[in-house]
Protein backbone atom coordinates (compact mmCIF):
# COMPACT_ATOMS: atom_id res chain seq x y z
CA UNK A 1 0.00 0.00 0.00
CA UNK A 2 1.35 3.20 -0.95
CA UNK A 3 1.93 5.82 1.68
CA UNK A 4 -0.94 8.20 0.36
CA UNK A 5 -3.61 5.02 1.07
CA UNK A 6 -1.55 4.71 4.60
CA UNK A 7 -2.27 8.53 5.35
CA UNK A 8 -5.90 8.59 4.05
CA UNK A 9 -6.05 5.12 6.41
CA UNK A 10 -4.77 7.19 9.60
CA UNK A 11 -7.00 10.33 9.16
CA UNK A 12 -10.05 8.13 8.81
CA UNK A 13 -9.43 6.26 11.73
CA UNK A 14 -8.66 9.63 13.70
CA UNK A 15 -11.75 10.75 12.80
CA UNK A 16 -13.64 7.96 13.22
CA UNK A 17 -14.03 6.02 16.64
CA UNK A 18 -14.45 2.72 16.59
CA UNK A 19 -15.62 1.78 20.06
CA UNK A 20 -17.43 -1.78 19.18
CA UNK A 21 -14.41 -2.71 16.80
CA UNK A 22 -12.02 -4.27 19.14
CA UNK A 23 -11.47 -1.88 21.22
CA UNK A 24 -9.06 -3.02 23.18
CA UNK A 25 -6.88 -4.65 19.87
CA UNK A 26 -4.47 -1.95 19.67
CA UNK A 27 -2.90 -2.87 23.06
CA UNK A 28 -2.40 -6.37 21.74
CA UNK A 29 -1.57 -5.89 18.67
CA UNK A 30 1.81 -7.52 17.95
CA UNK A 31 4.99 -5.74 16.93
CA UNK A 32 6.61 -6.30 13.60
CA UNK A 33 8.47 -7.74 11.79
CA UNK A 34 4.87 -9.16 10.59
CA UNK A 35 5.34 -12.49 9.13
CA UNK A 36 2.99 -12.92 6.30
CA UNK A 37 2.44 -9.22 4.35
CA UNK A 38 1.98 -10.72 0.95
CA UNK A 39 1.02 -6.75 0.02
CA UNK A 40 1.26 -4.20 2.32
CA UNK A 41 4.76 -2.52 2.85
CA UNK A 42 6.94 -5.07 4.71
CA UNK A 43 8.51 -2.12 6.78
CA UNK A 44 4.84 -1.02 8.01
CA UNK A 45 5.09 0.40 11.61
CA UNK A 46 2.93 -1.20 14.24
CA UNK A 47 0.88 2.10 14.04
CA UNK A 48 0.27 2.10 10.18
CA UNK A 49 -0.43 -2.10 10.61
CA UNK A 50 -2.96 -0.95 13.27
CA UNK A 51 -4.97 1.96 11.47
CA UNK A 52 -4.80 0.30 8.05
CA UNK A 53 -7.14 -2.67 9.77
CA UNK A 54 -8.90 -0.36 11.74
CA UNK A 55 -9.96 0.89 8.27
CA UNK A 56 -10.72 -2.65 6.98
CA UNK A 57 -12.59 -3.32 9.63
CA UNK A 58 -14.81 0.29 9.56
CA UNK A 59 -14.93 0.17 5.95
CA UNK A 60 -16.36 -3.56 6.03
CA UNK A 61 -18.34 -3.72 9.16
CA UNK A 62 -16.57 -6.90 10.36
CA UNK A 63 -14.10 -7.26 13.31
CA UNK A 64 -11.16 -8.80 13.36
CA UNK A 65 -12.08 -12.51 14.03
CA UNK A 66 -14.19 -12.18 11.00
CA UNK A 67 -10.68 -12.14 8.79
CA UNK A 68 -8.42 -14.10 11.41
CA UNK A 69 -7.91 -16.99 13.31
CA UNK A 70 -7.79 -16.68 17.19
CA UNK A 71 -9.18 -19.15 20.11
CA UNK A 72 -13.06 -18.17 20.48
CA UNK A 73 -13.73 -15.50 22.98
CA UNK A 74 -10.04 -15.52 23.16
CA UNK A 75 -7.93 -12.38 23.57
CA UNK A 76 -6.55 -10.30 20.81
CA UNK A 77 -3.13 -10.99 21.86
CA UNK A 78 -3.82 -15.18 21.20
CA UNK A 79 -4.96 -14.65 17.54
CA UNK A 80 -2.52 -15.82 14.33
CA UNK A 81 -2.79 -13.27 12.70
CA UNK A 82 -0.19 -14.58 9.75
CA UNK A 83 -2.08 -17.33 9.38
CA UNK A 84 -4.43 -17.20 5.90
CA UNK A 85 -6.74 -19.95 7.15
CA UNK A 86 -9.82 -17.66 6.83
CA UNK A 87 -11.56 -17.16 2.94
CA UNK A 88 -12.63 -13.78 4.10
CA UNK A 89 -9.08 -12.96 4.21
CA UNK A 90 -7.60 -13.71 1.41
CA UNK A 91 -10.75 -11.82 -0.22
CA UNK A 92 -9.41 -8.79 1.50
CA UNK A 93 -6.03 -9.44 0.35
CA UNK A 94 -7.41 -9.17 -3.43
CA UNK A 95 -9.23 -6.62 -2.73
CA UNK A 96 -6.27 -4.50 -1.00
CA UNK A 97 -4.30 -5.52 -4.65
CA UNK A 98 -7.46 -4.32 -6.81
CA UNK A 99 -7.84 -1.21 -4.81
CA UNK A 100 -4.20 -0.58 -5.03
CA UNK A 101 -4.32 -0.64 -8.68
CA UNK A 102 -7.32 1.38 -9.08
CA UNK A 103 -5.18 4.36 -7.33
CA UNK A 104 -2.01 3.83 -8.31
CA UNK A 105 -2.25 2.79 -11.88
CA UNK A 106 -6.04 3.55 -12.84
CA UNK A 107 -6.62 6.99 -11.37
CA UNK A 108 -2.87 7.71 -11.81
CA UNK A 109 -3.34 8.17 -15.32
CA UNK A 110 -6.54 9.93 -15.37
CA UNK A 111 -6.29 12.68 -17.50
CA UNK A 112 -6.21 16.15 -15.30
CA UNK A 113 -5.34 14.10 -12.49
CA UNK A 114 -4.26 16.04 -9.26
CA UNK A 115 -2.25 14.95 -6.62
CA UNK A 116 -5.19 15.66 -4.37
CA UNK A 117 -7.77 13.72 -6.45
CA UNK A 118 -10.44 11.60 -4.63
CA UNK A 119 -9.08 7.63 -3.75
CA UNK A 120 -10.81 4.75 -3.52
CA UNK A 121 -11.12 3.19 0.20
CA UNK A 122 -12.81 0.07 0.80
CA UNK A 123 -15.64 2.60 2.21
CA UNK A 124 -16.01 3.61 -0.85
CA UNK A 125 -17.94 0.53 -2.39
CA UNK A 126 -18.48 -1.22 1.20
CA UNK A 127 -20.05 1.66 3.21
CA UNK A 128 -19.59 -0.59 6.52
CA UNK A 129 -20.87 -3.91 4.74
CA UNK A 130 -19.43 -7.01 3.84
CA UNK A 131 -21.42 -7.23 0.52
CA UNK A 132 -21.43 -3.55 -1.29
CA UNK A 133 -25.23 -4.32 -2.27
CA UNK A 134 -26.60 -0.51 -3.13
CA UNK A 135 -30.17 -0.81 -1.62
CA UNK A 136 -32.18 -0.93 -4.82
CA UNK A 137 -30.27 -3.77 -5.97
CA UNK A 138 -31.13 -5.35 -2.21
CA UNK A 139 -34.98 -4.68 -2.74
CA UNK A 140 -34.78 -5.47 -6.43
CA UNK A 141 -33.17 -9.05 -5.20
CA UNK A 142 -35.87 -9.80 -2.10
CA UNK A 143 -39.10 -8.50 -4.58
CA UNK A 144 -37.72 -11.25 -7.26
CA UNK A 145 -37.11 -14.02 -5.16
CA UNK A 146 -40.19 -13.72 -2.57
CA UNK A 147 -42.64 -10.37 -3.07
CA UNK A 148 -42.87 -6.45 -3.45
CA UNK A 149 -44.20 -6.84 -0.16
CA UNK A 150 -41.59 -8.71 0.96
CA UNK A 151 -39.17 -5.93 -0.48
CA UNK A 152 -41.19 -3.13 1.56
CA UNK A 153 -40.84 -5.08 4.80
CA UNK A 154 -36.77 -5.47 4.08
CA UNK A 155 -36.98 -1.61 3.53
CA UNK A 156 -38.22 -1.21 6.66
CA UNK A 157 -36.07 -3.46 8.66
CA UNK A 158 -32.88 -2.17 6.80
CA UNK A 159 -33.98 1.53 7.92
CA UNK A 160 -34.66 0.91 11.55
CA UNK A 161 -31.28 -0.46 11.51
CA UNK A 162 -28.95 1.97 8.84
CA UNK A 163 -31.21 5.19 8.99
CA UNK A 164 -27.96 7.57 9.67
CA UNK A 165 -24.83 5.17 9.36
CA UNK A 166 -24.05 5.73 5.24
CA UNK A 167 -24.48 1.74 4.56
CA UNK A 168 -27.73 2.69 2.40
CA UNK A 169 -29.28 6.24 0.56
CA UNK A 170 -32.94 5.80 1.82
CA UNK A 171 -33.58 8.75 -0.30
CA UNK A 172 -36.65 8.37 -2.57
CA UNK A 173 -34.68 7.48 -5.60
CA UNK A 174 -33.72 4.11 -4.90
CA UNK A 175 -37.45 3.19 -4.25
CA UNK A 176 -38.41 4.94 -7.36
CA UNK A 177 -35.74 2.57 -9.06
CA UNK A 178 -37.20 -0.54 -7.68
CA UNK A 179 -41.05 0.47 -8.85
CA UNK A 180 -39.84 1.79 -12.02
CA UNK A 181 -38.48 -2.05 -12.28
CA UNK A 182 -41.02 -3.73 -10.94
CA UNK A 183 -43.98 -1.63 -12.81
CA UNK A 184 -43.81 -3.75 -16.26
CA UNK A 185 -44.82 -7.18 -14.52
CA UNK A 186 -46.01 -6.14 -11.15
CA UNK A 187 -48.06 -2.64 -11.12
CA UNK A 188 -49.34 -3.25 -7.71
CA UNK A 189 -46.03 -4.11 -6.54
CA UNK A 190 -44.64 -0.91 -7.91
CA UNK A 191 -47.26 1.30 -6.13
CA UNK A 192 -46.58 -0.49 -2.83
CA UNK A 193 -42.73 0.74 -3.13
CA UNK A 194 -43.81 4.15 -4.32
CA UNK A 195 -46.40 4.66 -1.30
CA UNK A 196 -43.51 3.58 0.85
CA UNK A 197 -41.48 6.04 -0.75
CA UNK A 198 -44.23 8.73 -0.31
CA UNK A 199 -44.86 7.76 3.32
CA UNK A 200 -41.07 8.55 4.06
CA UNK A 201 -40.86 11.35 1.85
CA UNK A 202 -44.15 13.05 1.64
CA UNK A 203 -42.54 16.35 0.37
CA UNK A 204 -40.88 14.98 -3.41
CA UNK A 205 -42.93 15.25 -6.38
CA UNK A 206 -41.69 12.90 -9.05
CA UNK A 207 -43.37 10.53 -5.84
CA UNK A 208 -46.51 11.54 -6.02
CA UNK A 209 -46.46 12.26 -9.90
CA UNK A 210 -45.52 8.59 -11.37
CA UNK A 211 -47.94 6.96 -8.37
CA UNK A 212 -50.43 8.67 -9.64
CA UNK A 213 -50.25 7.54 -13.32
CA UNK A 214 -49.82 3.92 -12.07
CA UNK A 215 -52.95 4.22 -9.96
CA UNK A 216 -54.37 5.78 -13.01
CA UNK A 217 -53.12 2.61 -15.21
CA UNK A 218 -54.73 0.54 -12.83
CA UNK A 219 -58.09 1.91 -12.54
CA UNK A 220 -57.68 3.52 -8.97
CA UNK A 221 -59.09 6.86 -10.35
CA UNK A 222 -59.64 7.89 -6.33
CA UNK A 223 -56.30 7.01 -5.95
CA UNK A 224 -54.60 8.88 -8.68
CA UNK A 225 -56.91 11.65 -8.09
CA UNK A 226 -55.11 12.18 -4.34
CA UNK A 227 -51.85 11.54 -6.09
CA UNK A 228 -52.19 14.04 -8.69
CA UNK A 229 -53.84 16.86 -6.17
CA UNK A 230 -50.78 16.48 -3.93
CA UNK A 231 -48.23 17.15 -6.45
CA UNK A 232 -49.89 20.59 -7.70
CA UNK A 233 -49.91 21.16 -4.31
CA UNK A 234 -46.19 20.74 -4.00
CA UNK A 235 -45.82 22.27 -7.60
CA UNK A 236 -48.05 24.28 -8.42
CA UNK A 237 -46.57 25.63 -11.23
CA UNK A 238 -45.26 22.19 -12.25
CA UNK A 239 -47.06 21.48 -16.01
CA UNK A 240 -46.76 17.91 -15.46
CA UNK A 241 -48.54 17.77 -12.43
CA UNK A 242 -51.01 20.41 -13.89
CA UNK A 243 -51.65 17.66 -17.41
CA UNK A 244 -51.82 14.68 -14.97
CA UNK A 245 -54.43 16.49 -12.84
CA UNK A 246 -56.28 17.01 -16.73
CA UNK A 247 -55.77 13.17 -17.59
CA UNK A 248 -57.15 12.16 -14.14
CA UNK A 249 -60.38 14.26 -14.23
CA UNK A 250 -60.85 12.75 -17.67
CA UNK A 251 -60.23 16.47 -19.32
C1 LIG B 1 -11.45 -7.81 6.06
C2 LIG B 1 -10.37 -8.65 6.57
C3 LIG B 1 -9.52 -8.14 7.71
C4 LIG B 1 -9.93 -7.59 8.89
C5 LIG B 1 -11.35 -7.27 9.35
C6 LIG B 1 -8.74 -7.39 9.68
N1 LIG B 1 -7.65 -7.80 8.98
FE1 LIG B 1 -5.72 -7.90 9.66
N2 LIG B 1 -5.08 -8.53 7.84
C7 LIG B 1 -5.89 -8.74 6.75
C8 LIG B 1 -5.06 -9.05 5.61
C9 LIG B 1 -5.56 -9.34 4.19
C10 LIG B 1 -3.73 -9.02 6.05
C11 LIG B 1 -2.48 -9.31 5.20
C12 LIG B 1 -2.13 -8.10 4.34
C13 LIG B 1 -1.01 -8.42 3.35
O1 LIG B 1 -0.89 -9.55 2.91
O2 LIG B 1 -0.24 -7.49 3.02
C14 LIG B 1 -3.78 -8.72 7.48
C15 LIG B 1 -2.67 -8.64 8.30
C16 LIG B 1 -2.72 -8.38 9.66
C17 LIG B 1 -1.57 -8.43 10.55
C18 LIG B 1 -0.14 -8.81 10.16
C19 LIG B 1 0.05 -10.30 10.39
C20 LIG B 1 1.41 -10.83 9.90
O3 LIG B 1 2.27 -11.09 10.75
O4 LIG B 1 1.56 -10.95 8.68
C21 LIG B 1 -2.01 -8.08 11.79
C22 LIG B 1 -1.18 -7.99 13.08
C23 LIG B 1 -3.43 -7.82 11.69
N3 LIG B 1 -3.82 -8.03 10.37
C24 LIG B 1 -4.24 -7.42 12.73
C25 LIG B 1 -5.60 -7.11 12.61
C26 LIG B 1 -6.41 -6.56 13.67
C27 LIG B 1 -5.93 -6.26 15.08
C28 LIG B 1 -7.67 -6.41 13.18
C29 LIG B 1 -8.91 -5.80 13.85
C30 LIG B 1 -8.75 -4.40 14.25
C31 LIG B 1 -7.64 -6.85 11.79
N4 LIG B 1 -6.37 -7.28 11.48
C32 LIG B 1 -8.73 -6.85 10.95
C33 LIG B 1 -7.27 -8.71 6.74
C34 LIG B 1 -8.07 -8.25 7.77
C1 LIG C 1 -14.54 -0.80 -6.31
C2 LIG C 1 -15.42 -1.29 -5.25
C3 LIG C 1 -14.73 -2.03 -4.10
C4 LIG C 1 -13.73 -1.57 -3.29
C5 LIG C 1 -13.04 -0.23 -3.33
C6 LIG C 1 -13.48 -2.61 -2.33
N1 LIG C 1 -14.30 -3.68 -2.55
FE1 LIG C 1 -14.36 -5.42 -1.50
N2 LIG C 1 -15.83 -6.13 -2.72
C7 LIG C 1 -16.36 -5.44 -3.80
C8 LIG C 1 -17.33 -6.30 -4.47
C9 LIG C 1 -18.18 -5.91 -5.69
C10 LIG C 1 -17.36 -7.50 -3.74
C11 LIG C 1 -18.21 -8.73 -4.03
C12 LIG C 1 -17.39 -9.71 -4.82
C13 LIG C 1 -18.14 -11.02 -4.93
O1 LIG C 1 -18.91 -11.19 -5.87
O2 LIG C 1 -17.93 -11.88 -4.08
C14 LIG C 1 -16.40 -7.35 -2.65
C15 LIG C 1 -16.14 -8.34 -1.74
C16 LIG C 1 -15.24 -8.22 -0.69
C17 LIG C 1 -15.00 -9.24 0.31
C18 LIG C 1 -15.69 -10.59 0.37
C19 LIG C 1 -16.99 -10.46 1.13
C20 LIG C 1 -17.71 -11.78 1.25
O3 LIG C 1 -18.73 -11.81 1.98
O4 LIG C 1 -17.30 -12.76 0.61
C21 LIG C 1 -14.05 -8.76 1.18
C22 LIG C 1 -13.48 -9.44 2.39
C23 LIG C 1 -13.69 -7.43 0.71
N3 LIG C 1 -14.44 -7.15 -0.42
C24 LIG C 1 -12.75 -6.63 1.29
C25 LIG C 1 -12.38 -5.38 0.82
C26 LIG C 1 -11.35 -4.55 1.42
C27 LIG C 1 -10.52 -4.94 2.65
C28 LIG C 1 -11.28 -3.40 0.69
C29 LIG C 1 -10.31 -2.24 0.87
C30 LIG C 1 -8.90 -2.62 0.83
C31 LIG C 1 -12.27 -3.51 -0.38
N4 LIG C 1 -12.92 -4.72 -0.26
C32 LIG C 1 -12.51 -2.54 -1.34
C33 LIG C 1 -16.07 -4.16 -4.18
C34 LIG C 1 -15.10 -3.36 -3.62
Amino acid sequence: MTTAVLRAAVALAVFVVLPFLCPPASAQVPEPPYRNLRVLPQNITRAELIETMRWFSFGLGARCEACHVGPPGGAIAEFDYAADDKPLKLKAREMLRMVNDINDRQLAAMPDRTADGPRVACITCHRGQLRPLILEDTLTRVAAASSAAAAVTEYRTLRDRHLGDGTYDFGPQPLMNVADRLAPADTAGAIALLRLAAEFHPRHLSTHRRLASLLLATGDQEGALFSAVRALELSPQDPGARRLLDRVMGR
